[in-house]
């Protein structure tokens, strides 16, 4: 396919044939980084910055590396660093940001829709890099991505995301790219955290509030952390009863088809949503997902960057 598209917001827009093309790419950079000398010249001249307004290892990092890998210029922007902490605004730092030349601004906000605004009026690509509870689509993408490699296709998965869906953007994100991709979505997580117009929201989506009868068969759990800091009440009676009730557990995991992978997208939280057994065992596929998004964020950037259009 022709590759049209400027900014990476979120999945909802995008086809199921975009999606395969950004698989696939990924599938060419992985073995890129797999070479002795990781490095190819495909965005020599091209300047990406990382602008984060909230705390990130991976999604940063894996930025960073990927742009290096395809020789473009990176520059790392904190805002706790940056005169963002002096009053100015993002519209003038976006400005500011094109000014010195950057093709692509990956922005990380704690506000849903920031990566919507500066794509309005930014010459540069934007590519959402996390916004509030609303969208991480290179989250999705490389979660995806990871299910594929692991079990050989989407079409058909039968796929439980447990937790803290509620102020879950790599839930929300993953609902559209999973679906589109052929998949059947199953949310899993106690009322407070797990409103029922999710169902609603996002049609062909199954909400189940007991975590046995989800993973009963299911092909793949993602287990989500518990976002204590987006908490605006008392959402949950106390931490024990949700560990007791929602914990993914080797005994639960056991309910799932056997090697069933787990995803979690980092940071865990051992002992809390996830058992240390289940996130450190053979069914998890957590570290492949942190070197999966390297492959993934250098295909979105060939595609919005290089040489693609
Ligand atoms: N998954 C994820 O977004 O992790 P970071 O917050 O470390 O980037």
């Amino acid at each position: 396919m022709t590759w049209t598209r400027r900014h990476i917001l979120d999945l909802d827009d995008f086809s199921r044939e975009e999606i395969e093309t950004v698989l696939e790419t990924a599938g060419a950079m992985k073995e890129v980084l797999t070479r002795p000398v990781p490095k190819v010249p495909t965005l020599r001249g091209k300047r990406v910055v990382t602008l984060f307004y909230e705390p990130s290892t991976r999604t940063r990092s894996s930025f960073d590396l990927a742009a290096k890998t395809l020789s473009a210029e990176v520059v790392g922007i904190a805002a706790q660093t940056s005169s963002v902490t002096k009053g100015e605004s993002l519209l003038d730092t976006i400005r500011t940001l094109e000014a010195l030349g950057a093709d692509a601004i990956v922005i990380r906000h704690p506000e849903s829709g920031v990566p919507y605004l500066a794509a309005r009026f930014s010459r540069a690509s934007i590519i959402n890099a996390g916004d509030g509870a609303h969208a991480h689509p290179t989250q999705a993408l490389l979660d995806i991505f990871t299910l594929k490699e692991r079990l050989g296709r989407i079409d058909g998965l039968r796929v439980v995301i447990l937790g803290d869906i509620l102020h879950s953007r790599v839930a929300r994100s993953n609902i559209w790219g999973l679906g589109k991709t052929g998949a059947r979505v199953v949310l899993c997580g106690p009322p407070t955290l797990l409103p029922p117009l999710f169902a609603q929201a996002y049609p062909g989506v199954e909400v189940e509030g007991n975590l046995e009868r989800a993973l009963e068969g299911a092909d793949a759990v993602m287990a989500l952390r518990l976002q204590r800091e987006r908490f605006q009440d008392a959402l949950l009676p106390s931490l024990n009863e949700y560990v007791g009730l929602y914990q993914l557990t080797p005994q639960r995991l056991a309910l799932a088809r056997a090697g069933a992978p787990v995803l979690h997208p980092g940071p865990m939280n051992e002992g809390v949503e996830i058992d240390p057994e289940v996130a450190q065992g053979p069914q998890s596929a957590v570290l492949d997902q942190v070197a999966n998004g390297v492959a993934v964020r250098m295909a979105l950037l060939y595609l919005l960057l290089g040489g693609a259009r």
